[in-house]
C-alpha cells in the first residue's frame, strides 16, 4: 500500500474537526471522512488539484457539533455517501455495519462498530491507520451523555476493539482542541488520561460520569441536518 494511497488531514478551525483524504494514487479516486459543511468549496478545490473523482464520504457517526458536508458533496460529484446502518440516516447511500470494506484499488477500509459515544458510531480501519471519530481521542474519548452514549458501552469498543489493533498503528481522530494531529494505539494505551490499557470499567464510567460538560453549542442544528445528510436547508433552519 505504501506510495500508492494519497493521505491528507484537514482541519475545521471553528469546531476543531479533522477531515481525512483518502485515495488511490493510480486509480485516482478518493474517498473522505468526516468533511466539514462550511469546508466543502476547500475539500472539493483540493481533490480538483490533486485530480482526484470522490467516490464515497463517509461520516463516523452523525455528530452533534457541526453539520456534514456529506449531502453537499453527493450533489456536487455523484460520490456515495455511508454512515452505519443504525444511525438513522435514511438519505445515506451506504448503511454500514462492523466487518464491512470501503475499497478502491490498493487502499482498503475496514468498518469497525465503536459505540459508546453515540449508539452507531463506526471507526474505519487501513491496515496502518485507524479513523476514530469521536470514540478514541488523543489522550481523551467521547462524552457519552447524548444520542444514546454508554460509558460502559465506549469502554467495550475501546478496550476489546481499538485497543486490539497492533500497537503501531496511527490514530487518527474526530476532533483534537489541544493541538495533536496523531497518535497511536500503543501510546493511548500506556497515555489516555480517560482509559488506558489498565483502566477498569468502573473507573472509566466514574470519569465520564464526573464530566460536566454543557451541550454542543450547535446540536439543534446539527443533528437533524445530520439526520438527513446534512441538508443546507436545515442547517439555516
Ligand atoms: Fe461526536
Amino acid at each position: 500500500m505504501q506510495g500508492k494511497v494519497i493521505f491528507r488531514q484537514l482541519f475545521d478551525k471553528e469546531t476543531s474537526t479533522y477531515t481525512y483524504l483518502l485515495a488511490d494514487a493510480q486509480l485516482g479516486e478518493a474517498l473522505l471522512i468526516d468533511p466539514v459543511y462550511e469546508n466543502v468549496d476547500r475539500d472539493q478545490k483540493l481533490l480538483g488539484e490533486l485530480g482526484l473523482t470522490l467516490k464515497y464520504v463517509l461520516d463516523t457517526h452523525a455528530h452533534a457539533d457541526h453539520v456534514t458536508g456529506a449531502g453537499a458533496l453527493r450533489e456536487r460529484t455523484g460520490a456515495k455517501t455511508g454512515i452505519a446502518a443504525t444511525a438513522g440516516v435514511k438519505c445515506a447511500d451506504l448503511n454500514l455495519k462492523e466487518g464491512d470494506r470501503i475499497s478502491l484499488g490498493q487502499l482498503s477500509l475496514r468498518v469497525l462498530a465503536t459505540p459508546g459515544h453515540t449508539a452507531a458510531c463506526l471507526s474505519f480501519y487501513d491496515g496502518e491507520r485507524v479513523f476514530t471519530g469521536d470514540s478514541l481521542c488523543i489522550r481523551s474519548a467521547g462524552r457519552c451523555d447524548f444520542q444514546g452514549g454508554s460509558s460502559a458501552v465506549l469502554f467495550e469498543s475501546i478496550q476489546e476493539k481499538l485497543y486490539r489493533l497492533p500497537d503501531d498503528t496511527l490514530v487518527y481522530p474526530g476532533h483534537d482542541y489541544q493541538g495533536f494531529t496523531v497518535s497511536s494505539i500503543a501510546e493511548e494505551k500506556k497515555f489516555n488520561r480517560r482509559i488506558r490499557a489498565t483502566t477498569s470499567v468502573a473507573e472509566f464510567s466514574a470519569t465520564m460520569h464526573a464530566l460536566k460538560l454543557d451541550p454542543p453549542k450547535r446540536i439543534h442544528v446539527a443533528l437533524p441536518a445530520n439526520l438527513e445528510c446534512g441538508k443546507p436547508q436545515i442547517q439555516s433552519a
